[in-house]
C-alpha cells in the first residue's frame, strides 16, 4: 500500500524506513534503523528528487505511481549516488524510460559505473544552473564531499526548499513524525552520523556551509532523517559549524581504555576521580570492548580531552583499542589534547604503539608531557602522577 506524506501542495515525501537495517552502510550499529528519503514535486511537469534504498523500494514504486496517476514522471534529479539513495535508479527509468535525469558530471560518471546498460536521456548540471517545472524552478548547488565527490544539493527557489542530500541527516526511521519538530531528535545520534560518515571532509562542508549561508532557506529536505524548518536549523547549523572546523562542543574530559583484567580500568578510573575532584564537571569514560567504534568517533568529536589507557597486547596496544586509534587518525581528528596511560605485565609497548599510530595527526594536536606507565596495577607511589596529568587536564 502506497504510505506517502504530503509536506505541501505539489510536494510529498515518498521514502520510506528500514527497522531491519542493523549497520548503517554496514557498519554502524543502528538501534532504530534509517530513513531513506525521497521527495516528488507534482507540477506541469513531474520532477523525483533522489530514489532510495533497495530495502524499501516497494513502497516506493507504489507511492511514486499513487501520485502520478497515469502522468509520466518527468525528471529524476539525482543529488547523491551512493547506493542508499541511487540503487533505484535503473529501475526507476525501467518502469519510466520517459523520465530526463539531471545530475553532477562526477554522479554521470557514477551512474554508468553502477548501472552501464542505462538508457535514459542525462543531463549534467553545472553550478547555478537552474530547472524550471512549471511554479517551482531548481537551482543546482555543488557540494562536493558532502559526503562524496559527486554530491550536489538541489534549491526550489519559488518555496526555498534546499534538498541536501546526506547532510542535515541522521540515524533512525521516521515513524510519521516527518518534521525536526514532530520528531524526538537527538543530537547525539545526528553527531554520530555526521562525524562518522562526513567528519573527515570537514574542510568541503565549512565551504558547502558558506555557499548554504548565501540562499534564503525556509525548508531543508535531507536524504535522511527529519525535515527542518528554518526555525530547527539555526542550532543544527551551529553544530556542523563545530564538527567540520573540528572545534569541541565540550571543554570536559573523555577517557577511553581497553583494559584485559580490569587493572588499566581501574587507573583509568583513579584519574576520573582525580580529573573531577580538580574541578572539571564533564568526564566521559567508555570501555573500548564494550563500545562500538562509531560512539567513540563521535565522542571524540565532542570533547576537548581524550584520555588513552591502555593495556599492552602482542607486543603492541589492545586490539580494540588500535582499531579505535586507527578511525581517529581516519578522520584527521584536531585541536585535542591527549594524554596516554599505559599497562603492561612484563613489557609495556601500549604507549609507543598508540604514539606511533597517532603520528599523522600528532602536529595537529597536543600530548601532555606527563604520561603513567604501570607494570599489572596501579601502585601508590604512582598517585602523584596522576595528580599531575589530572591537574594539566582540568586547566
Ligand atoms: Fe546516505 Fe552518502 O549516502
Amino acid at each position: 500500500m502506497h504510505n506517502e506524506i504530503k509536506i505541501k501542495d505539489g510536494l510529498y515525501y515518498v521514502g520510506g524506513s528500514d527497522r531491519r537495517l542493523a549497520l548503517f552502510e554496514n557498519v554502524y550499529p543502528l538501534t532504530n534503523g534509517a530513513s531513506f528519503n525521497s521527495y516528488l514535486y507534482l507540477d506541469e511537469k513531474t520532477c523525483l528528487i533522489d530514489t532510495v534504498d533497495l530495502a524499501i523500494s516497494e513502497t516506493f514504486y507504489e507511492n511514486i505511481e499513487f501520485l502520478l496517476n497515469g502522468r509520466p514522471l518527468d525528471y529524476l534529479i539525482v543529488n547523491h549516488m551512493e547506493p542508499d539513495h541511487a540503487a533505484n535508479v535503473a529501475n526507476l527509468l525501467l518502469r519510466h524510460p520517459e523520465t530526463k535525469v539531471y545530475l553532477s558530471a562526477m554522479a554521470k560518471k557514477f551512474l554508468f559505473n553502477y548501472f552501464p546498460s542505462v538508457k535514459a536521456e542525462i543531463n549534467e548540471v553545472k553550478e547555478g544552473e537552474e530547472l524550471n517545472i512549471g511554479k517551482h524552478t531548481f537551482k543546482f548547488v555543488m557540494a562536493p564531499f558532502v559526503h562524496w565527490p559527486e554530491v550536489m544539493f538541489t534549491y526550489e527557489t519559488s518555496e526555498k526548499t534546499l534538498f541536501s542530500a546526506d547532510a542535515f541527516g541522521t540515524f533512525g526511521a521516521l515513524n510519521g513524525d516527518i518534521y525536526h519538530s514532530e520528531y524526538n531528535f537527538d543530537i547525539n545520534e545526528a553527531r554520530r552520523y555526521y562525524c562518522n560518515i562526513v567528519g573527515k571532509y570537514g574542510m568541503q562542508v565549512l565551504g558547502v556551509l558558506n555557499k548554504a549561508a548565501t540562499l534564503d532557506i525556509e525548508l531543508v529536505c535531507p536524504l535522511h532523517g527529519p525535515i527542518h524548518t528554518k526555525e530547527d536549523l539555526g542550532a543544527l547549523i551551529e553544530k556542523y559549524k563545530l564538527w567540520a572546523s573540528y572545534k569541541a562542543e565540550d571543554d570536559g574530559v573523555l577517557i577511553v581504555y581497553g583494559s584485559v583484567y580490569g587493572h588499566t580500568e581501574n587507573m583509568a578510573s583513579v584519574l576520573a576521580n582525580k580529573i573531577v575532584a580538580a574541578g572539571k564537571r564533564n568526564v566521559k569514560m567508555f570501555d573500548v570492548s564494550k563500545t562500538d567504534v562509531s560512539y567513540l568517533i563521535a565522542e571524540s568529536f565532542a570533547f576537548r580531552n581524550i584520555v588513552l589507557a591502555s593495556s599492552s597486547y602482542n607486543a603492541g596496544v589492545f586490539t580494540k583499542m588500535e582499531d579505535y586509534l586507527h578511525d581517529l587518525v581516519n578522520h584527521g581528528i584536531k585541536n585535542r589534547r591527549f594524554a596516554l596511560l599505559e599497562n603492561g605485565s612484563w613489557g609495556p609497548t601500549a604507549k609507543n604503539t598508540m604514539l606511533k599510530i597517532l603520528e599523522p595527526i600528532k602536529a595537529n594536536n597536543e600530548f601532555l608531557e606527563t604520561s603513567l606507565t604501570i607494570l599489572s596495577s596501579l601502585k601508590d607511589n604512582q598517585l602523584e602522577t596522576l595528580d599531575t596529568i589530572a591537574k594539566a587536564l582540568a586547566e
